[in-house]
């Protein structure tokens, strides 16, 4: 089993920090994952498993294993005159299966269009944009644990979804490698165009699935960095949640506060961000977007060290300024 030593991960997160992992496998199908999991030479190391690498901050070089998916594949397994259920390797871009389900019709993933990474990642966060999150289609998952090598299934209420949020980023965080994802989609038309904005973008009366995609992919290109040019990983915090009371106070001083009230009441924290005058800071190598605070770039070779500090610093900041504890998005290993 060709294992390699020493290999740079420059290449492998959008953050574009150049640390080394001691051990690196690319793995393609369960078979793969299951030989790697009883070679000798891993049994006893950490292992740590990369899909894009594009929610994740390197602050060091990973001592132990990187398993990177690449298990591909994408098969209907059930299909009726409403719907469609789809097992989709953990490995598959997210963005290609967007592409596809578009291209075929199969409505409930299309707000999600253009974000980055794998398919095995979208439960890890519950990713989410533009008013869908990854729980509204999902159905289970299949996983592998990484001590005990048992093949394991997920249900939706099993994963624990929340806003950016699953068991996987809490009580089961680093233990399992999801290999396959299955997805329930529609066949009959039904899209979400509630996000402020969206309509308004397509001005046409007759909306289609490829309208929405094409809608959100240029929205997306017109807020958030490529990350091929600057290195980044998306939203660095969560949109706080506050109580009622907290915003009341927040409005006497701030009455243009922006927020969101659903069941709870979230506010942007790229406003947070941008009211203490953070948008466009730059550090020496690395800094703040100047088109949307919450995005923290690396403009040239920073270590994951001198992000956080900046993140850090941010943090401080909007915990003075506003009373709010700012909770990192991404993972920082
Ligand atoms: P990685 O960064 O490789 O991994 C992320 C975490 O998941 C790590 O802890 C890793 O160990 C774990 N992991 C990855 N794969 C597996 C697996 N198969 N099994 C077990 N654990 C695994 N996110 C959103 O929710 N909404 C957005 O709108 C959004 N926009 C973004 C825009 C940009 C420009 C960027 C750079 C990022 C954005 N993100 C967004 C964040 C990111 O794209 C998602 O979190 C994505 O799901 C990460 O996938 P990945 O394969 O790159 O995961
Ligand atoms: N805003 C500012 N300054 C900025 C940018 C935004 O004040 O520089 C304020 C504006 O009031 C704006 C509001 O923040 O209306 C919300 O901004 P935006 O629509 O860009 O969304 P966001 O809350 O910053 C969230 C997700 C994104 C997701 C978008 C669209 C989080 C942490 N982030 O961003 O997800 O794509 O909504 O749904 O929830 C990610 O997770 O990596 C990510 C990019």
């Amino acid at each position: 089993m060709n294992i390699v030593n020493s290999q740079s991960l420059l290449n492998y997160n959008t953050f574009k920090i150049d640390v080394i992992a001691e051990l690196f496998k690319s793995v393609k199908s369960e078979k793969d994952v299951l030989e790697l999991l009883q070679n000798e030479r891993v049994i006893k190391k950490n292992k740590f498993i990369l899909g894009g690498g594009s929610n994740i901050l390197f602050t060091k070089n990973i001592n132990g294993l990187v398993i990177h998916n690449q298990i591909k594949g994408v098969n209907i397994i059930k299909e009726t005159k409403k719907n469609v259920e789809i097992e989709i390797g953990g490995g598959e871009i997210w963005d290609d299966l967007v592409a596809w389900t578009t291209k075929n019709q199969y409505y409930g993933i299309e707000n999600l269009s253009l974000i980055p990474g794998s398919v095995g990642a979208a439960p890890i966060q519950n990713i989410g944009a533009y008013g869908c999150e990854l729980q509204d289609c999902f159905t289970k998952l299949e996983a592998i644990h990484l001590n005990t090598r048992k093949k394991n299934i997920f249900t939706k209420s099993d994963c624990n979804f929340g806003y950016r949020n699953s068991i996987f980023k809490n009580e089961l965080k680093n233990q399992f490698i999801i290999t396959k994802v299955y997805l329930n989609l529609k066949k009959e038309k039904k899209l979400n165009l509630s996000y402020n904005g969206l309509i308004d973008k397509i001005k046409k009366k007759k909306v289609s699935i490829e309208d929405v995609r094409n809608a959100i992919i240029e929205i997306r290109k017109s807020k958030l960095p490529n990350p091929n040019q600057l290195g980044n990983a998306g939203s660095f915090f969560k949109n706080p949640i506050i109580s009622e009371a907290h915003l009341k106070q927040i409005k006497r001083e701030h009455p243009e506060i922006p927020y969101f009230k659903k069941d709870v009441i979230k506010v942007p924290a790229a406003w947070l961000i941008e009211k203490l005058k953070w948008k466009g800071h730059q550090e020496k190598r690395c800094g703040v977007y100047n088109n949307h605070a919450l995005i923290i770039i690396n403009h040239n070779q920073a270590t994951g060290k001198e992000i956080t500090d900046l993140a850090k610093n941010i943090k401080q900041d909007v915990y003075k300024n506003f009373n709010i504890i700012l909770e990192e998005e991404i993972s920082i290993i």
